[in-house]
């Protein structure tokens, strides 16, 4: 099939991107005290000149005491990890692409199996990470308020320092699922609620200060995911009409973009209809919208983790799904991952010189 419509420039405000690929943000645990290291830079910089479109960057926490579980993940604030950016940034517009951070706060976690802890306790919408487990302090207002703060300082950081756009993490069970998600937020403040929609003011409010601190010109994407790592099949929106009640009051309040991360891209959303997460946000919305999972990849990214590796697979259904304008931008992990010249080999059909993806890619900075 022809790979063409992947390779058709796509623009929205501050982004003008040569094609459809952008690298999924992947957290990498290569930034020692927080602070991205040159050979960060570089790993970056090589998704730059293999073409990638846009790079999303690994998550890179906020400036709050326990926005973090792991003293290697990146810091968004501070002169030391700010600088190390600059450096990231820098590399990456001389290699030819566009990029942009994927701020973060994990909420409650799980503590690191390497022993670090954060200064201060775990902070979320309840103390708990999923139902039943509680491993920190229930915020309160004005720790919400300095939350929602330091997401506005880091997406105003992300513009000053000269990125192309901010990824604001709203995923996969971490800060701003937990607000989210009925099975960690319990409060009966305005923060809680029976609804979809009540729980998502944290979001929004988060969403509004990071438009106020960027500005209307900057592109704004939010990551969301129905799934949580402790529970994959769970749905936060059960119905489109229950997707577009969550969806709708975002994009007023500012997003741009919605990356809606599935496992698997083909999985259809609802009952009745073959389009997928991404599929539907754009229906609902009419907003752009970025897929993702197992794009050119047999196996999924959690089964990654236990160590299951995965063989190139063919695009067909993806560009099918493209070309029927159900999305407009591909989010690409692993397969980018394990190799930063997975799409100029794609662009120019280069498909035996493929690698796939097996868990020793995880462990260095290929
Ligand atoms: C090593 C690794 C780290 C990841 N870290 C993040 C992250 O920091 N933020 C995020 O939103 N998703 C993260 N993900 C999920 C990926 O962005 C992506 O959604 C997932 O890997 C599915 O895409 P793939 O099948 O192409 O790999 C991570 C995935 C992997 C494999």
């Amino acid at each position: 099939m022809s790979n063409e419509s992947l390779f058709k420039p796509f623009s929205l405000k501050s982004l003008n991107i040569k094609n459809r690929i952008v690298m999924a943000p992947m957290t990498r645990s290569f930034s020692p005290g927080g602070v991205p290291t040159p050979e960060v830079a570089a790993y970056y910089r090589r998704r730059a000149e293999g073409e990638v479109g846009l790079i999303l960057s690994e998550g890179t926490v906020i400036d709050r005491p326990a926005s973090s579980n792991d003293g290697s993940v990146p810091h968004f604030y501070g002169d030391a990890a700010l600088k190390g950016w600059k450096q990231v940034i820098d590399g990456v517009h001389a290699g030819g692409g566009l990029m942009g951070p994927q701020i973060w706060h994990m909420g409650i976690m799980d503590n690191h199996p390497s022993g670090w802890l954060p200064p201060t306790t775990f902070e979320g919408p309840s103390g708990l990470n999923r139902p039943g487990f509680n491993n920190g302090n229930t915020m309160t207002d004005a720790d919400i308020a300095d939350t929602i703060a330091a997401f506005g300082r880091a997406a105003a950081d992300a513009k000053r320092l000269g990125f192309d756009c901010v990824e604001i993490h709203g995923a996969h069970g971490y800060l701003i699922d937990q607000f989210f998600w009925e099975g960690t937020n319990e409060r009966t403040d305005s923060f809680g609620g029976k609804t979809l929609a009540e729980r998502s003011r944290f979001a929004i409010e988060v969403i509004k200060e990071v438009r106020r601190a960027v500005g209307e010109d900057f592109a704004v994407i939010i990551r969301l995911s129905q799934f949580k790592p402790s529970a994959y099949t769970n749905k936060l929106a059960a119905t489109p009409e229950e997707m577009e009640q969550w969806l709708t009051p975002m994009a007023d309040a500012g997003v741009d973009i919605f990356h809606c991360s599935q496992r698997r891209f083909w999985e259809p959303e609802f009952e009745g209809s073959d389009l997928n997460f991404a599929g539907w946000a754009k229906k609902v919305t009419g907003k752009a919208t970025i897929t993702v999972g197992s794009v050119g990849l047999t196996g999924e990214f959690l089964a990654a983790f236990a160590g299951e590796s995965s063989a190139p697979s063919s695009l067909d259904e993806l560009l099918r799904r493209m070309d029927r304008g159900d999305f407009d931008l591909v989010g690409v992990g692993r397969a980018i991952l394990a190799d930063p010249n997975w799409t100029e080999k794609v662009k120019n059909h280069r498909t035996a010189d493929l690698k796939g993806f097996s868990k020793e890619a995880l462990g260095q900075l290929l």
